[in-house]
């Protein structure tokens, strides 16, 4: 047996293993229970002992070897796979942190303002309901008490759309409160609904766009009243701008479907251009509201003697200006980036009254 070639061999084969599995098929080649190496080392018990004294170091010089160039090989294998595996999974701590989406979306203020909106309504049991934005001439003006012919008509500076079959135009709706009538239509008092959504008027310049967003509110039982209307909008102002005493103005106006009508201001400052609530000499218009008139409540199957209640409509852009501090409305609805990540909400900032309105 020429240990010398055998352990030339080995060594090679040892060398050659390219990963850890490889290196342990020599291993059990070698070392094994049925290894080549382990093999000799059977052979010395039935030496005689002068053999033995001359063989037996042989043997097992060539086993510590092998077994030394085997530990060697395995560390070196394994601090390679170390180094390509740090090499691979490099960092560079130099570059801009790149945010995940949820932290660099932006919600627009109109949405984060009606979530507001529900979320101060919603704690007062009011629930949401919705129509249409293409809507018939007779819910946006008829079934509101709007007459045919009526100049009322013409304070809303309406789009109309072609003529149907019947020769009749439909409109995009000029004010959300057709959704009075489908919502009063629909349902039985109680009622007590916000309905928040775009309107669309022929009108544009630095507060007025030819789409905007109203929120209107309906509340009809047997005894809601002008008192009821007057507390709901002073606590909806409250909470929403975040100030505890807002002082609001009731004016007599006039709106085809309320009698009597109001049209609330709110008290606030304009020094140096800057609007501030809760204190000052100014009056801001902000909503319209009143006691839904019997013709209305008669348009929608209901009896005037038994059930009544009050209505508002907000418009939403205005109070999200004011609150938000944004001077011109056009940049809403032109989809710049820029003023969406300046003026823009983070998506989980989510608005509950709990959890506080504005974070
Ligand atoms: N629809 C009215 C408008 O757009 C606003 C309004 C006024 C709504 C009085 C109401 C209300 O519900 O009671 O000008």
């Amino acid at each position: 047996m020429d240990f010398a070639e055998l352990e030339r061999d080995l060594l090679a084969q040892v060398d050659a293993a390219s990963d850890e599995a490889a290196l342990e098929t020599v291993r059990v080649a070698a070392l094994g229970k049925k290894g080549s190496v382990s093999e000799l080392l059977k052979t010395l018990g039935a030496m005689t002992p002068d053999e033995r004294k001359e063989r037996g170091p042989l043997i097992n010089g060539l086993r510590d070897r092998v077994q030394g160039a085997l530990t060697q090989r395995r560390d070196a294998l394994a601090e390679a796979a170390l180094e390509a595996r740090l090499a691979a999974e490099r960092v560079d701590v130099t570059l801009p942190v790149r945010e995940a989406p949820e932290a660099r979306g932006r919600i627009h203020p109109i949405s984060q303002v009606i979530d507001e909106i529900t979320a101060i309504f919603s704690d007062m049991g009011f629930s949401v309901a919705e129509g249409p934005d293409i809507e018939t001439d007779e819910l946006n003006f008829t079934a509101l008490n709007f007459p045919p012919g009526h100049p009322a008509r013409e304070m809303h500076d309406t789009f109309f759309l072609p003529p149907d079959r019947d020769g009749k135009r439909k409109v995009l709706r000029t004010h959300t409160s057709p959704v009075q009538i489908r919502t009063m239509r629909a349902k039985e008092p109680p009622i007590r609904v916000i309905i928040p959504g775009r309107t669309y008027r022929h009108d544009s310049d630095q507060t007025h766009t030819p789409m905007f967003h109203q929120v209107e509110g309906l509340v009809i039982d047997r005894s809601a009243n002008f008192a009821n209307l007057r507390w709901v909008l002073e606590e909806f102002c409250r909470t929403f701008f975040e100030v505890d005493g807002v002082k609001m103005r009731f004016r007599p106006s006039f709106f085809p479907f309320t009698e009597p009508s109001a049209e609330v201001d709110i008290q606030c400052s304009r020094k140096g251009g800057e609007i501030r609530f809760g204190e000052g000499e100014d009056w801001l218009e902000i909503l319209g509201c009143g006691m839904v008139h019997p013709n209305v409540l008669r348009n929608c199957g209901l009896d005037p003697d038994s059930v009544q209640g009050f209505a508002f409509g907000v418009g939403i852009d205005r109070i999200a200006m004011l609150k938000y501090g944004m001077p011109d409305l056009r940049p809403f609805f032109e989809a710049d980036v820029r003023w969406l990540q300046h003026y823009g909400f983070r998506p989980l900032d989510v608005p509950s009254l709990v959890g506080g309105l504005t974070s």
